[in-house]
């Protein structure tokens, strides 16, 4: 039985393959309809969510099976203060897989390390998540064609954003990526990524504070959400929230093929007016990630895709 609580969970060779099943979910979506007939699957959601859990539960319809789960730890027997092992444990006697995200870093681990079922990690806390990654390898390869060659700018909170860190650790395994890792020094990446993901792979990366000095060399800019939810103190949080704000006067420092991703919750880090830019792609991103979800599901339920 197989998980996937971190993007290196999969070796290359398997993300190409989901991207593949991906991409032909896209063209020939009523191929898929009933390939999950009498599935189940559980979205247990201890945090709030509107992507993660809702194309998952999409994904799930879509393949022909069902879905079962909770929203918020209030509306589970996390209230009453069961633990995730007892949880999943039970969960296990219910469906057949299930994407589970909590607030705290390794959660996924605990549930995958006591359950009958295989385990998706949807987000834990400021550490990973390897379902919104799929889709951004997804988006930045039907957008560019490519995984390798790019120069990936990311930007805003990369110190509390687990869609960072994930996508970083991912896209290290492809030849002759570069890096530009734009904050303020307070939300600068961790060490960890720094030394032993950055480093340890001989990827060249730069950080910089100011965004309009990137823009000219970008492939891909990856913008991020100040992570309100893991500050310790609302002042620090009032003070970075709007470090930077991409703007239409800003994207003209940009190449014309430079398409901007956003993980999405946006709050003020895109300014309204960009969405009409053809190189805005964050809403097609909240799409793709539909399909990788899809395929996903399949390859942990061992689905073969259909001829
Ligand atoms: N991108 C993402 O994880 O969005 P949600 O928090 O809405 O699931």
């Amino acid at each position: 039985m197989r998980h996937l609580l971190n993007p290196l969970d999969f070796t290359v060779e398997e993300i190409d393959e989901l991207l593949e099943v991906a991409g032909d979910i896209e063209k020939n979506p009523s191929k898929y309809a009933h390939v999950c007939d009498g599935k189940k699957l559980a979205t247990c959601f201890y945090e709030p969510s509107t992507r993660t859990r809702l194309s998952f539960e999409a994904a799930m319809l879509n393949l022909g099976g069902s879905v079962l789960g909770f929203s918020s730890a209030d509306s589970s027997s996390a209230a009453k203060g069961e633990s995730i092992a007892d949880t999943i444990r039970v969960i296990s006697c219910y469906a057949d897989i299930c994407a589970m995200r909590h607030p705290k870093e390794g959660s996924a681990l605990v549930a995958s390390m006591n359950s009958g079922i295989p385990v998706i990690n949807a987000g834990d806390g400021g550490h990973q998540h390897p379902t919104q990654t799929l889709t951004d390898l997804l988006t930045i390869h039907s957008l560019k064609g490519r995984l390798d060659g790019l120069t990936v700018g990311l930007c805003g909170d990369l110190k509390f954003g687990r869609t960072v860190h994930s996508l970083i650790n991912a896209l290290v395994r492809y030849p002759n990526i570069k890096f530009v890792l734009i904050s303020p020094p307070e939300l600068c990446v961790p060490e960890y990524i720094r030394e032993d993901v950055l480093k340890a792979n001989n990827v060249e990366f730069k950080e910089l504070g100011n965004l309009d000095e990137a823009l000219p060399e970008l492939d891909i800019l990856y913008m991020t959400r100040v992570q309100k939810e893991r500050f310790f103190n609302e002042e620090d949080y009032i003070r970075l929230k709007d470090c930077y704000i991409l703007t239409p006067k800003k994207m003209k420092l940009a190449k014309p093929d430079m398409y901007v991703l956003h993980p999405l919750p946006r709050v003020n880090e895109i300014s309204v007016e960009v969405d009409k830019d053809p190189r805005a792609a964050y809403f097609r991103q909240a799409q793709y990630g539909v399909y990788v979800r899809m395929a996903l599901i399949m390859k942990l339920l061992e689905v073969k895709a259909p001829c």
